[in-house]
C-alpha cells in the first residue's frame, strides 16, 4: 500500500523517532513493505524515513542503482574527516534543493529486515543518504544544515 508523505511543517518530521524494539514484528514488516511500494512511486526519491509517512520509528530504505537498504535503527559509527558539498532533495521538500555539507564517507551499523545486524562502509551518494535518513530519525531535516537557506532565513 503506497503511504502519504508528509509535507514540511508536519510536526512528526521534526520528532525524535523511537527505536525499534522487534524488527520482526508483523506491523514493522508492513511498515517496510509500504515505505518501499511508496519510494517507487517517487521516481526520483533515493530514499524515505518512516516519520516522512507518520510513524516516529528508527527505520529508513535508501535505494541506489538497484541497491536497496532497509536500515533498522541506524548508527553512525565512523565518518570520514573529509566534507563535501552538493545538492540535496527530500521527498518532504519536493521540489526544493540546498546545497548541504555532509562527510564523504561513513559506516553505519543496523538491523536489516531479518532482524540481522549488519554493517555498511558507504560514499559519495549513498554515504549522503545515509547521513540525511539517519538525520530524519533524529528529527533533523536538511534545510537546517544549509549554509544558503540560513542566510536567507537571517536577513
Ligand atoms: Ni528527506
Amino acid at each position: 500500500m503506497k503511504l502519504k508523505i508528509r509535507k514540511y511543517p508536519d510536526p512528526v518530521l521534526s520528532q525524535k523517532a523511537a527505536k525499534i524494539k522487534d524488527p520482526l514484528n508483523k506491523e514493522v514488516q508492513e511498515l517496510i513493505e509500504n515505505m518501499t511500494e511508496t519510494l517507487h512511486a517517487n521516481k526520483n526519491g533515493v530514499g524515505l524515513a518512516a516519520p516522512q509517512v507518520g510513524v516516529s520509528v528508527r527505520l529508513c530504505i535508501i535505494e541506489l542503482e538497484d541497491i536497496r537498504y532497509i536500515l533498522i535503527n541506524p548508527k553512525i559509527t565512523a565518518k570520514s574527516r573529509q566534507k563535501e558539498v552538493c545538492d540535496e532533495g527530500c521527498l518532504s521538500f519536493p521540489g526544493e534543493f540546498y546545497p548541504v555539507s555532509r562527510y564523504s564517507e561513513v559506516q553505519v551499523r543496523y538491523t536489516d529486515e531479518k532482524g540481522q545486524p549488519a554493517k555498511v562502509k558507504t560514499q559519495g551518494l549513498l554515504a549522503r543518504a545515509m547521513q540525511h535518513e539517519i538525520d530524519h530519525l533524529d528529527g533533523i531535516l536538511f534545510i537546517s544544515k544549509t549554509k544558503k537557506l540560513q542566510k536567507i532565513l537571517n536577513r
